[in-house]
């Protein structure tokens, strides 16, 4: 199942060469067609779209690696739970298997449900951030920020160095440096903790064990809460596994549940590792902050038993928790994406290592020498490889920074990357020798762009709809 240096994974034992591939855990059962582009028509949809390629439509886009959120398939498990939705107002049974999948699997004592990842943001921000409170993560998230600061806090990011620099081979560049943390605890007022599992804007780098616990220790030094984003804690777990000393013979289930044991309380996007198109949830083990929740939600998202969601949509991610934690599905999920990065990286393709979990994150730095960062050249790389073969990517560099919320100068992060991003169970390896081929056509091409400028800025979260022109 591990991807070793050679693309067609040979291993010589005695005089025989054998040959041991691995293949994705499932079958198709059923099939969407793919819609190919001519270069031209490529120009004039990225030239309609404004050099985004959030603004693309996706019958325009061939291999679509804009996001893994939502984006998944489905197993016939889950589709066949879609058929059980009970639609009531209150108290749908899909509820309660989706409450107890959570208990199960994440350990925390009460759950509510909610559209998505962002709506338990927002009611948790509300609940716990006054003006002026700190919150410190392990570097940002766009939509975790946005809610932290509307709800008048600071973020301040406490992530180890390493995270910042794209070629450091730390195998758990998600950590969180405990020095820096322990100095927020003692200079300001810190609600609680935002610790992400696998941090997305890092690389899908994960967070160890050994860390977590650390933290865990020291908030409650300072009788601070800790707040997970458990968006892709089963991937984390994936990880601890497969790094961690200890972890080797222990399911991730299990490892899944120690994880979140540190913590108080979790916001959840069911879009990426409960396999679902739509779905989210927050969960904590503080019946007064529970209370809080459940009058909030009322107010933003629905019922406590809903949170915005059908009951077919609450049936499908119960059943796609437990899916998420079935090893055989995690090592091909995680496989599929470190064989594209195995590929690009024998290809001395610039690109964040180690391979992270849900996504190949490029240089773009490394893509583009000499362009300055205001002339945008991830989000320039972006749109060079939707012209190249309609594989769509998403910037995450110095447009997703957004600005300072005081003083409203560019943020300028050190990492200037495009995010090649593997939904799950619905490209194929030959979807990733393509996408791989397209991307080195891009970096070996000799006339380089001169990158872009921004014509439309949007107020709030700029990347999803910002608009560019050619230099
Ligand atoms: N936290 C993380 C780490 C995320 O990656 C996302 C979404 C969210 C929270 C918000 O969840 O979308 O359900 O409201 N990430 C998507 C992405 C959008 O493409 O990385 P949501």
């Amino acid at each position: 199942m591990k991807v070793k240096k050679s693309r067609t994974n040979l291993s010589t034992t005695g005089q025989q060469r054998q040959r041991r591939s691995w293949a994705e855990p499932y079958k198709i059962k059923m099939v969407e067609p793919l819609r190919m582009t001519s270069p031209q028509q490529r120009r004039r949809a990225i030239q309609a779209a404004g050099y985004n390629t959030f603004l693309l439509r996706s019958e325009d886009v061939y291999i679509d690696l804009l996001t893994d959120s939502g984006t998944s398939a489905m197993s016939d498990w889950q589709w066949a739970g879609m058929m059980l939705g009970d639609e009531a107002y209150a108290g749908s049974r899909n509820f309660y298997n989706l409450e107890e999948a959570v208990q199960e699997h994440y350990g925390y004592r009460y759950v509510i449900p909610t559209h998505q990842g962002r709506g338990a943001e927002h009611i948790l921000s509300q609940i716990l951030i006054k003006p002026g409170d700190t919150i410190p993560g392990n570097m940002y998230f766009t939509t975790t920020r946005f809610h932290q600061e509307h709800a008048g806090g600071n973020f301040v990011d406490i992530i180890i160095d390493e995270a910042h620099d794209s070629r450091s081979l730390h195998p758990f560049k998600g950590n969180i440096d405990l020095k820096k943390l322990e100095r927020q605890l003692k200079a300001s007022r810190v609600p609680y903790v935002c610790v992400a599992a696998t941090v997305n804007m890092a690389g899908g780098q994960p967070i160890s064990m050994r860390n977590m616990k650390a933290v865990s220790q020291l908030c409650k030094k300072h009788k601070t809460k800790i707040f997970l984003d458990a968006t892709r804690a089963v991937e984390n777990a994936y990880f601890i596994k497969t790094r961690e000393k200890g972890y080797g013979e222990r399911s991730l289930k299990s490892i899944l549940r120690e994880f979140c044991s540190y913590s108080d309380g979790c916001t959840m996007s069911g879009k990426k590792d409960s396999l679902v198109n739509i779905g989210g949830w927050l969960a904590m083990n503080d019946s007064s902050i529970a209370e809080e929740a459940r009058n909030l939600i009322v107010v933003y998202e629905g019922l406590h038993t809903y949170g915005g969601l059908a009951g077919r949509d609450m049936e499908a991610m119960a059943r796609g928790i437990v899916e998420s934690v079935d090893e055989n599905h995690m090592r091909a999920r995680i496989g599929q994406v470190e064989y594209l990065g195995q590929l690009l990286l024998d290809w001395k393709i610039p690109i964040v290592e180690p391979i992270g979990g849900h996504a190949i994150y490029l240089d773009a730095r490394r893509f583009y020498p000499h362009m300055p960062q205001d002339n945008f050249p991830a989000q320039t790389l972006a749109a060079e490889l939707y012209l190249d073969s309609g594989v769509r990517s998403m910037e995450r560099g110095i447009v997703s920074a957004g600005r300072d919320k005081e003083s409203g100068a560019n943020h300028h992060p050190s990492l200037e990357l495009v995010r090649l991003t593997i939904p799950r169970r619905v490209y194929t390896q030959a979807h990733m020798d393509v996408v791989a081929e397209s991307v080195e056509s891009v970096f070996r091409k000799p006339r380089k762009p001169r990158g872009l400028a921004m014509t439309y800025e949007p107020k709030y979260l700029r990347f999803f709809q910002a608009r560019f022109r050619p230099k």
